[in-house]
C-alpha cells in the first residue's frame, strides 16, 4: 500500500517536479489505523488533497498521505435543510454541482474552486461573498498523534479568513475524513459581490436561482483564473492584506481608486491583486514562471518552472509591494 520514491508531479496543480520518499493513498479511517498500528505515522508527513495550494521547492523526505476518502451521504433532512456528509477525498467542485443539481443552496458561490472536500475547511475556502464556514456543520478527523477519531464542531475549528485550526495549532495532525455541511432547501442567493451582479446582467438573468449563480461564478472564474489543467497555478498566491484603516486612508490620498473593504473597527482589507498590478507585476514573466495577465494575485508556471523560481518571484513581489505601499503580503499557499 505504501509506494516509494514517487513523483509528485501528478499531485500538484503548479505542475512542479519533486519526489516523495513514500506515498500512500488513504480511502478510509481503517487505512490510517493500519499505518498507525505499524508505527508509520511517526515521521514527517504531508497530507495532500488536490495539491492545489502547495509549492514544492524540494523533494519531500517523508510520507505523503493522499486523501482519497469517498462518499456523499444525506445524514438528516427536513423541509428547510439537508445535512450532507462528504468524503474528504471527494472533488470539491463535483460536490458543488451535485448540491446545485439537487436544488440545495449554500455552496454555489464556491463553484469551480480546485481541490478536495478535506482541504476546504483547512483554509476555509471562500469566493464571491461566501466562505466554507457559512455552511459548515462539523468534521470527522483521524488524530495521527493518538490514532483516534475526533469530531470537530464549528467553534473547535477557529475559522478565519483563509484560516483555521488545521493550518495552525493542528497543522499536520488531523487527517480530515468527512466534512458535514448544512445546505438549504429553500436557498437565498448571494449576489452582492459586484462581479456576480454584472455577470448575471450580462447573462440576461433578473431573478437568479442557485443554478444561475453557479453558472455566473463559473463564467467569471473561467474569464479571470487560469485552469490548472492548462497552466500550472495555485489560485490566489497571497491573502488579501488587512491593514490599519489609517494606512488605507493615507494610500487613498495618493490612489483615489484604491480597492478597499471594511474589515472590523479600524481595519481595512485591501485587494492584493490591485496592489500587485499597481506595482507593475501583472503579466510579468521570468523564464518559465510569471504573474498571471488577467489576475495578478495568481502566479503561474508556464511549464518546467521550479518551486524555487516561484518562491523567488513571490518574494520579489512581496518586497516590491512593501516598498511601494508599506503593505506586507502574506502567502496563502504552503511552501514545502
Ligand atoms: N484587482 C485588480 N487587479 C488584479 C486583480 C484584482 O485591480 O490583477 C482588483 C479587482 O478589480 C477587484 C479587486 O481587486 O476590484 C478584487 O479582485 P477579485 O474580485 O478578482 O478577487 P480577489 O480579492 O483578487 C479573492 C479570493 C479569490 C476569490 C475571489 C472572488 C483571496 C486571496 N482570493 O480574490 O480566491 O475567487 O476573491 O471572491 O481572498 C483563491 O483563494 O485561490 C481564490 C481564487
Amino acid at each position: 500500500m505504501i509506494q516509494h520514491d514517487v513523483s509528485l508531479l501528478p499531485y500538484n496543480t503548479f505542475h512542479l517536479q519533486a519526489t516523495a520518499d513514500s506515498l500512500c493513498e488513504i480511502k478510509s479511517a481503517a487505512d490510517l489505523g493500519v499505518l498507525y498500528n505499524e508505527g508509520k505515522l511517526h515521521q514527517p508527513m504531508l497530507i495532500l488533497g488536490g495539491g492545489s495550494n502547495i509549492v514544492f521547492t524540494r523533494d519531500y523526505e517523508g510520507l505523503v498521505l493522499l486523501n482519497r476518502v469517498p462518499g456523499r451521504t444525506i445524514i438528516q433532512e427536513d423541509e428547510e435543510n439537508v445535512l450532507v456528509e462528504l468524503g474528504g477525498g471527494e472533488n470539491w467542485h463535483a460536490c458543488v454541482q451535485w448540491s446545485v443539481n439537487q436544488g440545495w443552496g449554500g455552496i454555489e458561490n464556491m463553484s469551480l474552486i480546485p481541490g478536495t472536500v478535506g482541504a476546504a475547511p483547512v483554509q476555509n475556502i471562500g469566493a464571491y461573498g461566501v466562505e466554507l464556514k457559512d455552511v459548515f456543520h462539523s468534521l470527522i478527523a483521524f488524530d495521527m498523534h493518538t490514532g483516534m477519531l475526533r469530531t470537530f464542531h464549528y467553534s473547535d475549528c477557529h475559522f478565519g479568513y483563509r484560516d483555521s485550526l488545521f493550518k495552525n495549532k493542528g497543522k499536520g495532525r488531523y487527517f480530515i475524513l468527512q466534512v458535514l455541511l448544512k445546505l438549504n432547501k429553500k436557498p437565498a442567493v448571494h449576489t452582492r459581490y459586484g462581479d456576480i451582479q454584472a455577470e448575471l446582467a450580462a447573462m440576461g438573468v433578473s431573478n437568479p436561482g442557485i443554478k444561475e449563480v453557479a453558472e455566473a461564478v463559473i463564467a467569471i472564474r473561467r474569464s479571470k483564473l487560469p485552469d490548472p489543467a492548462e497552466l500550472g497555478n495555485c489560485g490566489s498566491f497571497f491573502k488579501n492584506p488587512v491593514v490599519d484603516s489609517a494606512l488605507a486612508d493615507h494610500l487613498q490620498e495618493e490612489y483615489p481608486e484604491l480597492k478597499r473593504f471594511e474589515a472590523g473597527p479600524g481595519r481595512t482589507k485591501l485587494a492584493a491583486g490591485w496592489l500587485i498590478e499597481k506595482a507593475g507585476w501583472k503579466g510579468f514573466r521570468r523564464g518559465a514562471v510569471g504573474v498571471h495577465s488577467r489576475q495578478a494575485l495568481v502566479l503561474v508556471n508556464y511549464g518546467g518552472g521550479t518551486g524555487a523560481e516561484i518562491r523567488q518571484l513571490a518574494q520579489d513581489v512581496q518586497q516590491s509591494v512593501l516598498e511601494k505601499f508599506g503593505v506586507q503580503l502574506e502567502m496563502e499557499v504552503n511552501i514545502v
